[in-house]
């Protein structure tokens, strides 16, 4: 971190690194709260439409008035800190908790003013070499809540599950609830079969995904055959390909699942799909 980074917190623009808050804050306490983070592209934000629609609905749905995403200009203060910190592709990581409260309690006080944080984030996104090459994923059970498709910054469940991916060595955990796929740990996930790509449905089960977005569209602007199904543990295994999206790495292929080769290589249909991708998003100027 840049001892200059800049960073949005609760209307002021404090240095990274002096940035503080309040130990009764909510967010800190319980996680009560949600995030959002947004690829910036040639200094342009990314689906920023559909980041604020989907921090309006997480909002929502953990009854914190989301007004507060009309009323805060936060296309201004995202294109100031890109400006500020020069950032030309990266990140940006929204936090809005509920806000500070007078004690520790469960039942929060109706109404306080929450707590509104904005800042970049640098991921290193993988080179073309590691995307060819493919990543191992392993399969565990999703014993999160049943409440996925808040993008919660409760992510307890999800922290742990990727540590024990990372501690076999694996980019991601994919999960399985009742027997079918959700999502990964920390991205959604596709399969191949057949020439058919396939992904599970949105439900309550799963993150709404910009990148699965995002990517739906690609599919769609180039006519290749998609459909949401759900995909039992027995046909995610007998993939031909898969894949994860995310707004870090936004097609990653899975050549191995547990003791499964899936593919050798990154599949022929993954690379058509990761080509496309990395072409809308070089020529992304908004
Ligand atoms: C659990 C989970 N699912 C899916 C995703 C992908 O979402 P997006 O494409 O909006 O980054 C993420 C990203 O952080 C995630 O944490």
């Amino acid at each position: 971190m840049s001892q200059q980074e800049v960073v949005y917190l609760d209307g002021n623009y404090t240095p990274k690194f002096k940035a503080s808050l309040s130990i009764l804050d909510r967010g800190f306490l319980f996680g009560d709260g949600v995030y959002e983070l947004i690829p910036i592209h040639n200094k342009k934000i990314f689906y920023m439409d559909d980041h604020f629609k989907r921090l309006k609905k997480s909002l929502e749905l953990i009854n914190i008035d989301p007004i507060i995403v009309d009323e805060i200009d936060f296309e201004k203060i995202i294109n100031s800190l890109i400006v500020s910190n020069d950032y030309t592709n990266h990140f940006i990581y929204i936090h809005i908790s509920r806000g500070v409260d007078n004690f520790r309690n469960h039942i929060y006080t109706e109404n306080i003013t929450p707590t509104v944080l904005v800042m970049g984030e640098k991921y290193q996104p993988f080179g073309i070499e590691h995307i060819k090459e493919g990543k191992k994923a392993i399969i565990e059970d999703d014993y999160r809540w049943l409440k996925s498709n808040i993008k919660s910054t409760s992510l307890l469940a999800n922290v742990m599950i990727k540590n024990k991916a990372n501690s076999y060595d694996a980019y991601e955990a994919l999960l399985i609830r009742d027997g079918f796929l959700t999502e990964g740990s920390a991205s959604n996930v596709f399969i191949v079969k057949d020439q058919i790509i396939k992904t599970p449905k949105l439900s309550n089960k799963l993150l709404p995904g910009i990148t699965r977005k995002f990517l739906t569209d690609i599919i769609s602007m180039h006519t290749l055959t998609f459909e949401e199904s759900d995909i039992s543990k027995d046909a995610l295994l007998d993939s031909d390909e898969i894949f994860c999206s995310s707004s870090t790495n936004p097609v990653v292929p899975i050549t191995q699942l547990d003791n499964k080769l899936i593919s050798n290589n990154a599949g022929p249909m993954t690379m058509t799909i990761y080509n496309h991708a990395q072409d809308f998003i070089k020529g992304f100027q908004k």
